[in-house]
């Protein structure tokens, strides 16, 4: 198998870590380009749930080399005890099978501080952020003043990048945010203990890819987040901040474009979205909350209740355009079992008139009707079915409407959980 990016194709949460794993399989090496500890990748094995925050996917495979890429931001706190947890749960996870960008950027505590803070000081206005410092290490690698993982191994340097990070950061905490000052001392003592504990992960990536690829190795590189949250072609400035999208594959890893086989997204048969920012197919009402309820629509990574909504085709075409998605992977199907009536947004009405495009204004889209297209539901269990044939014709019906109007065909269902809830329709690669 190629060289395959996996995204998500809405506002995150569709089930990345499920399908990654089970393609994984085929791979050799799985990395994630962007992100960090925002991201919640649940995967459940057996009777055994597994969520990742930092890790790669295929962690949990034996026999694959997890990678963490430059692009990506690291809590070390976060991530030595996700390493602990997954040991504890049985999996490996040391040098021989993770390999950490020496590029990648350390999330340090007076990013969490400052994300809270702000989050709390912007009221109505929030972005509805997940409070773990994502938009201040973005921010501080923007202007330069980030700390690498590589400085963290080396203490003279990294005593220099920190104190001039921290005389910056904190006349921001104290002056602009009202928040106290946070003390060298600690942090420095703290972080060298990390880096004894990182340091045998520590890698040049974008060496160890490159020359993976020419040896005939296939590579999956793992989005975080989805491509409605990216920082430049999502709904600015309800997004996160990095490159969510297909593009961070290979900024984020330092594998060029031309070595990219195909773009997979994932949707889930639905629509659902955490935080603030418009999203014209939301339900709304009790009707909403059932199908919340349908899903367990709660964040793996901060609890809260995702809003949900019907599948938006004029959004997912948006997104495959921008990323170049030529395979989808619908994910929770099962959720709609049940509902008398579904709908599909094929349309935006903005004061009277259709769109023929996906809005960058933020007040359009806010302001935008959606347009539906009404099926009939299906009432039978579909969880144990294997084949697309078996499928009442009520859900066949709704996934080839969902092919036919976004214009991207479907390679696999999942219907659950587990990992053997799946249904291939088409082949990845034709
Ligand atoms: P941040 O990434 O914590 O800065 O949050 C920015 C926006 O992205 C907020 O709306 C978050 O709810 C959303 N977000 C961040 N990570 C995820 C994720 O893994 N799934 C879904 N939404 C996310």
């Amino acid at each position: 198998m190629p060289n395959v990016v996996v995204i998500g194709a809405q506002w995150g949460d569709e089930g990345k870590g499920r399908i990654v794993d089970l393609i994984s399989e085929q791979m050799d090496i799985i990395t994630r380009y962007q992100g960090g500890n925002n991201a919640g990748h649940t995967i459940v094995i057996g009777d055994q749930k597994i969520i990742l925050h930092h890790l790669p996917s295929g962690i949990l495979r034996e026999g694959k080399v997890s990678v963490i890429g430059n692009g990506v931001v690291i809590d070390p706190k976060v991530l030595i005890q996700e390493l602990r947890e997954l040991r504890e749960a049985g999996y490996r996870a040391d040098s021989g099978n993770l390999k950490i960008s020496d590029r990648a950027h350390l999330i340090m505590p007076y990013h969490r501080e400052i994300d809270i803070a702000r989050e709390s000081l912007r009221g109505s206005g929030k972005i509805g952020t997940t409070g773990r410092g994502i938009g201040p290490v973005y921010e501080d690698k923007a202007a330069r003043r980030g700390i690498k993982f590589s400085d963290l191994l080396d203490p003279e340097y990294f005593h220099d990048r920190l104190k001039h990070s921290l005389e910056e950061q904190n006349s921001y905490l104290t002056k602009v945010l009202g928040k106290e000052p946070l003390d060298f001392k600690q942090i420095y003592t703290e972080y060298l203990e990390y880096a004894n504990e990182l340091k045998d992960f520590c890698c040049n990536v974008s060496e160890l890819l490159n020359r993976a690829n020419s040896e005939g190795k296939n590579i999956l590189f793992e989005g975080a987040q989805g491509a409605l949250l990216d920082i430049d072609l999502g709904t600015y400035p309800y997004v996160t901040s990095s490159n969510a999208g297909s593009g961070g594959a290979c900024t984020g890893t330092g594998v060029s474009p031309t070595k990219i086989d195909l773009v997979l997204g994932i949707a889930k048969a639905y629509t659902t979205r955490v935080g603030e920012g418009p999203f014209p197919s939301e339900i709304g009402g009790e009707l909403e909350e059932r199908l919340r309820e349908a899903g367990g629509e709660y964040g793996a990574t901060t609890g809260r209740s995702r809003r949900c909504g019907w599948f938006d085709a004029v959004a997912l075409k948006y997104a495959a355009m921008t990323n170049g998605i030529s395979k989808l992977a619908i994910t929770k199907l099962d959720v709609l079992t049940g509902f008398e009536k579904l709908r599909i947004c094929v349309g935006y009405k903005h004061k009277g008139e259709v769109l023929s495009e996906f809005p960058s204004n933020n007040n359009v889209l806010k302001n935008c009707e959606p347009v539906y297209e009404e099926t009939d539901g299906w009432q039978e269990d579909i969880s144990a079915v294997t084949d697309f044939g078996e499928l009442p014709v009520q859900a066949q019906d709704y996934l080839k409407k969902i092919e036919e109007v976004t214009g991207v065909s479907i390679y696999a269902v999942s219907l659950g959980p587990s990992r053997e809830k799946i249904i291939f329709i088409s082949e990845l690669f034709q």
